[in-house]
């Protein structure tokens, strides 16, 4: 197959890993890409940002299927406008995309399909947001409504700190303030058609930037699949995948079709396990990043094929994808001042060392090439991610790999998956 990767980061370069490792030998291209992606794929220059000059390229070069990495093309309208021409993609168009986008939108969609998720208020002036936090109780948690890459959240016990983080977003929009739900956070993917919804293996996230999850919200710092402490609590994997199915993907998957806006590509369940059970505290309209990184090299089944399927409205004639057995960690390495003011431009070394630790492989961030070598171009940098038969030998591997990096100022967390090792 000719496939089309949009995007620029590590969830793209997994994906296009995952699209290369397979015996049909396709042809990948990839916008814009990053300098670790260009050894993986052929580069062109196209702003994946603009429906028409995606489609035009799709179009001429004859490309069997579009898979969109980020958020920002699909609100930008590019599967839609694929979608319109007959090419297929893997991506929900505009309207289904807000289920990520407009925290409201999906708040809707959950009440309507009754899907368990936490209390939420609107809060669009100062007093409504005393009220709302008034309500909710300490700790706090307010959302932007919007685009806000993972770092619009705050959640915290100080009230001041609260208001501050509102007022921030106030005099754009309405915030949102949110019920505390307590409990270890699962990322659930599941791959859908618009119709019919397969999962895929769960991951763990770790969202704050400091090891013992101190520190502000990030993008990601790391991650792992699979999540053993899940299939003990569930009685197996399977049991709290089929439960997440049954109670969140597919009402929500109907609910949207029912309003005209079928969801076709990657729907992201981020779930908390409560003591009153399964909740959703958001949804993505996209793989996820970092936990792609780490469920993608278990995929069993060929990533095309699926995607195909769920692009073309088949998926219900494929069984579930299978997974290894082997246990995946990811770790984040991030530049200096991420996440609030990322220091780029400074020199990455030991790519090529890292990349020989047995099990390791690396999965670029926002790397470019330069004269003097890589360069780092944004907040995230590089992913290392290390298989193993434990949890203790993928980390020990993933760690002798970070320990070959070098980046003046550069972030990573010592502790991801440590938990799942002392079990
Ligand atoms: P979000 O942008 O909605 O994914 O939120 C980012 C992170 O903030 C989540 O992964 C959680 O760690 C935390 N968070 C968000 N909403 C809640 C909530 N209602 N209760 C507890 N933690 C939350
Ligand atoms: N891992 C969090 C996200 O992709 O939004």
């Amino acid at each position: 197959m000719k496939i089309l990767v949009l995007g620029s980061g590590a969830r793209e370069h997994a994906i296009i890993l995952a699209l290369r490792s397979e015996e049909a030998g396709h042809q990948v291209f990839a916008a814009p890409g990053n300098a670790g992606i260009a050894q993986d794929a052929t580069v062109v220059d196209l702003d994946p940002n603009d429906p028409a000059a995606v489609t035009v390229f799709a179009n001429d070069r004859a490309i069997d299927l579009v898979v969109i990495g980020p958020e920002a093309p699909l609100v930008a309208g590019v599967a839609d406008a694929l979608r319109e021409r007959g090419i297929p993609v893997f991506g929900p168009g505009r309207a289904a995309a807000q289920l990520e986008g407009s925290k409201a939108f999906a708040k809707r969609i959950m009440d309507a399909a009754g899907v368990p998720t936490g209390r939420a208020v609107r809060a669009a002036t100062r007093a409504q947001l005393d009220a709302a936090l008034d309500d909710l109780g300490s700790p706090y948690v307010v959302k932007a409504d919007g685009l806000a890459a993972g770092k619009g959240v705050i959640v915290t016990a100080d009230r001041d700190a609260a208001v501050a983080h509102a007022e921030t977003y106030l005099p754009s929009g309405p915030v949102l303030v949110e019920e505390f739900l307590d409990g270890p956070e699962v990322s659930l993917f599941f791959l859908s058609d618009g119709d019919h919804v397969l999962p895929l293996s769960p991951a763990q996230d770790y969202k704050r930037l400091l090891d013992g999850d101190a520190g502000p919200n990030t993008g990601g710092m790391g991650a792992y699949s699979p999540l053993p402490w899940l299939a003990e609590r569930f009685g197996g994997e399977d049991e709290f995948v089929d439960l997440v199915t049954r109670e969140v993907a597919e009402p929500v998957v109907r609910e949207l079709d029912a309003e005209g806006t079928p969801f076709i590509g990657l729907l992201y369940a981020g779930l908390i396990l409560t003591e009153s059970g399964v909740k959703v505290i958001e949804f993505n309209a996209r793989f996820g990043d970092p936990e792609t990184q780490v469920v993608l090299p278990r995929l069993i089944d060929p990533l095309s094929e699926l995607l195909l399927a769920a692009a073309s409205g088949r998926l219900e004639s494929c069984p579930r994808p299978a997974f290894a057995d082997a246990v995946a960690v990811t770790v984040v390495v991030a530049s200096e001042g991420y996440p609030q003011s990322p220091v780029t431009g400074r020199t990455l070394t030991g790519t090529d060392a890292a990349a020989t630790v047995d099990g390791v492989h690396l999965a670029h961030a926002a790397t470019a090439a330069s004269e003097a070598g890589l360069v780092a171009t944004g907040g995230r940098v590089l992913n290392v991610v290390g298989l193993g038969s434990t949890f203790a030998e993928a980390r020990d591997r993933v760690y002798r790999a970070v320990a070959e990096i070098g980046l003046e100022g550069g972030q990573h967390r010592t502790d991801i998956a440590e938990r799942v090792v002392e079990r």
